[in-house]
């Protein structure tokens, strides 16, 4: 056994920015995917799952670039069972002082039948592609993907060839969220039980939440002897997404008196980073969201208030100050200077240089001078924003007045800049916003459709700025643009454009940043 396992120590193993970025709309750009894991690096976690190298130039240099600056994580990358993949993912891990592959292939009857395989052919295939990753590398994980569906008989001989063949950490997908609690357990104590030299490696738990129940699979997992948690930040994922890592930890933090296991997060970071998660994937966090939600600490009725007031803990399991959320939300107005502002945006998480900080304070100022009263949201809102435009800058909105109101048509007057050259339209629609967008299309014609138009308020009032989310589908390409503003309008302008500008960033990148491969097709 292990160290860790002897200390009960879970390691925590975090897939953000490859089994999260894989959701279709999440797609991060490399400076987005370096700061998160910089991020994930400071916070604690153990293991980042930095990407799928063979995936795209642009996923090997996102791996091989997180390797060379996150200080203490170990870095794994993705790799289906070739030695292609395995030689590619080594070739950017390696940059890593602490480097993993994560070689997998899928086990289950549905699984093995994609690649035509016998059970005798796979298995082969395990021990070859397992023992050539250990030749490359110390620290090699592998996955028996679909794991949850596979027959046990077969899973135990899988799992007895990885560790054989030189694995160290043997993962256990429930790759389709199918899994319920006791039977996630029983799954590892078989494993547990019946695979010689099981008790040499570390098994992991990786759970996605189809039926809403990955948090309390993976926690079913460790009490049956798993010691490495999968997870994602706000549990972003395909489909419904994966386990949440938030939800883990928190639980571990908070329940340690049934639950005797440690993790090696600081879990005050944990706010910052899921705002960060939210804005560079475009996947909100659902406001009721355990733990990082708006409303996870918000007391509303009268009687909560009222309890609150008088001892926190009549309401609360966990202080808002342990995941990050600073307990005062001191108000900013028009007459609050530079200073405060910095200070302010650091306990937000936002460390700003000089000149950075001179172009959000004038943003401020505007903001301020629009709103009364500028509250942590708006902040946050407004620096999503700043980031946003520095992203691309082909297509910005520079003027634009709508008409709306009960006497149709609305309409809408826009003047936008495509690569620095201003163009003026008029355009009708079936209300302001679709005006607005018929008249962006006017200028820039395309074919991506619409898949999501979502409005938030980011804080109360009528004064209150909208943050709209945009979604675009162009060719099997998805991506999303936000933006914020006192105008829900001009918001949707903005994020419009925005969208359009990641969109334009992906079409220059076709051929070499595309994610359309297979994760089944092992041979490639
Ligand atoms: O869900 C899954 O099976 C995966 C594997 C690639 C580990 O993400
Ligand atoms: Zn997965």
């Amino acid at each position: 056994m292990t160290d860790t396992n002897a200390q009960d120590r879970v390691v925590i193993f975090d897939t953000t920015l490859r089994d999260g970025e894989q959701s279709p709309g999440a797609t991060m750009t490399h400076d987005e995917k370096l700061e998160i894991a910089q991020m994930l690096d400071e916070m604690g976690v153990d293991i980042i799952e930095a990407g799928f190298p063979i995936a795209s130039e642009g996923d090997f240099e996102a791996v091989r670039d997180i390797a060379d600056v996150t200080k203490s994580s170990v870095i794994c990358g993705l790799a289906r069972a070739n030695f292609k993949d395995i030689d590619r993912c080594w070739e950017a891990v390696r940059h890593s002082e602490r480097p993993r592959i994560h070689t997998f292939i899928g086990t289950s009857p549905l699984h093995r039948a994609i690649p035509n395989l016998t059970m005798d052919e796979m298995a082969d295939k395990i021990h070859e592609t397992v023992s050539h990753a250990r030749n490359l590398c110390d620290n090699v994980q592998w996955s028996p993907m679909d794991a949850t569906r596979t027959e046990h008989d077969y899973l135990c001989r899988t799992v007895e060839i990885a560790i054989k063949a030189g694995a160290t950490t043997i993962n256990i997908p429930d790759t389709v969220g199918y899994t319920a609690p006791r039977e996630s357990a029983d799954l590892i104590r078989m494993l547990l039980e019946r695979v010689p030299g099981a008790d040499e490696i570390i098994f992991a738990t990786h759970c996605h939440n189809d039926l809403g129940m990955a948090t309390a699979n993976s926690l079913a997992a460790v009490e049956a002897g798993a010691r490495q948690v999968e997870c994602t930040i706000n549990g972003l994922g395909e489909r419904a997404g994966n386990t949440a890592l938030e939800e883990i930890v928190m639980a571990l933090k908070v329940r340690n008196d049934i639950m005797p296991y440690t993790t090696g997060i600081d879990t005050r970071k944990i706010m910052n980073i899921s705002r960060r998660v939210a804005d560079v994937s475009g996947f909100a966090v659902q406001f009721n969201k355990a733990i990082v939600g708006k409303n996870a600490f918000a007391h509303e009725s009268g009687i909560h208030q009222d309890g609150m007031l008088k001892n926190p803990q009549n309401f609360e399991i966990m202080r808002p100050e342990d995941v990050g959320l600073s307990a005062t939300n001191l108000v900013m107005g028009k007459h609050s200077g530079r200073a405060a502002l910095r200070a302010k945006l650091h306990d937000l998480g936002y460390d700003l240089g000089d000149n950075q900080l001179k172009d959000v304070f004038v943003r401020f100022k505007a903001l301020a001078d629009r709103k009364k009263e500028v509250y942590d949201d708006d902040l946050i809102a407004l620096m999503r924003d700043a980031g946003s435009e520095e992203a691309s800058e082909h297509l910005k909105v520079k003027f634009l007045r709508v008409i709306c109101g009960t006497q149709a048509p609305q309409s809408a007057d826009l003047t936008m800049t495509v690569d620095g050259v201003d163009h003026m339209v008029s355009a009708m629609g079936d209300g302001p916003v679709d005006a607005t967008f018929n008249a962006v299309k006017e200028i820039f014609p395309h074919n991506a459709q619409l898949k999501l138009y979502q409005v938030h308020a980011v804080t109360r009032g009528t004064d209150a700025q909208a943050t709209v989310t945009v979604r675009l589908e162009e060719d099997g390409r998805i991506v999303t643009g936000q933006s914020a503003d006192t105008d829900t309008v001009v918001a949707s302008a903005k994020a419009y454009v925005a969208a359009l500008n990641r969109l334009i960033v992906r079409r220059q990148k076709t051929g070499t940043d595309q994610k359309e491969i297979d994760y089944r097709d092992v041979v490639s």
